[in-house]
């Protein structure tokens, strides 16, 4: 009896089942729709990018994210912030092993564009190499001389002041030397929290800055 019940209930919902598959079916056809149209919008978002920044990308990597560790990523930086240190490699203030003179063909409404390109491409956190110590020590420091302007993850930075989390370590590295040097002119402040850290700390607490922001941690 039992058996028979189990049949009967097999035959009648089979039909009713079937009929629910091809209901699926029916409806996911609109969605495929839906995925080949933002297939196809992916497949030209290249147009999307503005002409003038296509030849940053070989060595600020594709949308500003940059794969080599001596060359800065540009995305997600406050566009504030590039449009200022672009003009300062195209007019002086800030130094540049290539910069100063490749912005030389570039004039601010131009300068504008890339700035405001690049400032809405997702920030990248680069994944580094670091030593706990150092970083450790780096909180610190970042915290009684840097972090107000800087902030850190769990605190945005100051309006159009770039955050440093994150970025490489080796640019970082290089341009704390310029800043200090003075071929980088930046904020007065800053630049006495930068003499102050290095009479205190040391080279070895600039060190710890470093590693503190590779880590990315906060
Ligand atoms: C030949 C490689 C190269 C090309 C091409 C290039 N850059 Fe750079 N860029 C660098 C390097 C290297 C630095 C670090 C400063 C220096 O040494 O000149 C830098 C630094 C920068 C910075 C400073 C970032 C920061 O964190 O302060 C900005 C902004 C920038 N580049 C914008 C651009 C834009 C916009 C373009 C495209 C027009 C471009 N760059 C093309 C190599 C390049
Ligand atoms: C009073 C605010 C302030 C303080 C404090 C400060 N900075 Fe800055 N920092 C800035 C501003 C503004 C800029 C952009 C300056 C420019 O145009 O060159 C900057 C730029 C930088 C850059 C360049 C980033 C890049 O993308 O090239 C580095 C590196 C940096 N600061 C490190 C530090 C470190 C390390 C400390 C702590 C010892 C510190 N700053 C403290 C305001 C500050």
């Amino acid at each position: 009896m039992n058996i028979v019940r189990y049949h009967w209930c097999q035959i009648r919902l089979r039909p009713i089942c079937l009929s629910g598959c091809f209901l699926i079916i029916l409806l996911a056809i609109p969605a495929y729709g839906v995925c080949d149209e933002q297939a196809a919008l992916g497949a030209r978002w290249p147009e999307a990018v503005p002409l003038v920044v296509q030849p940053c990308f070989p060595c600020h990597g594709p949308q500003g994210r940059s794969g080599s560790p001596a060359i800065p990523s540009l995305a997600g930086l406050p566009r504030d912030y590039l449009e200022a240190v672009m003009r300062a490699y195209r007019y002086g203030g800030r130094f540049g092993t290539v910069m100063g003179r490749l912005l030389q063909a570039y004039d601010d409404k131009a300068i504008g564009v890339m700035a405001r390109y690049f400032s809405r491409q997702p920030y990248p956190l680069q994944k580094q190499t670091t030593d706990w110590r150092l970083a450790d020590r780096g909180r610190m420091l970042h915290r009684r001389y840097c972090r107000d302007c800087h902030g850190d993850l769990a605190r945005p930075a100051e309006k159009g002041v770039p955050p440093l989390h994150g970025r490489w370590m080796d640019y970082l590295r290089w341009t704390l030397r310029d800043y200090l040097v003075g071929i980088n002119q930046g904020d007065e402040e800053m630049a006495e929290q930068l003499r102050n850290l290095l009479r205190r700390q040391g080279p070895e607490g600039l060190e710890a800055l470093v590693h503190y922001y590779g880590k990315a941690k906060p």
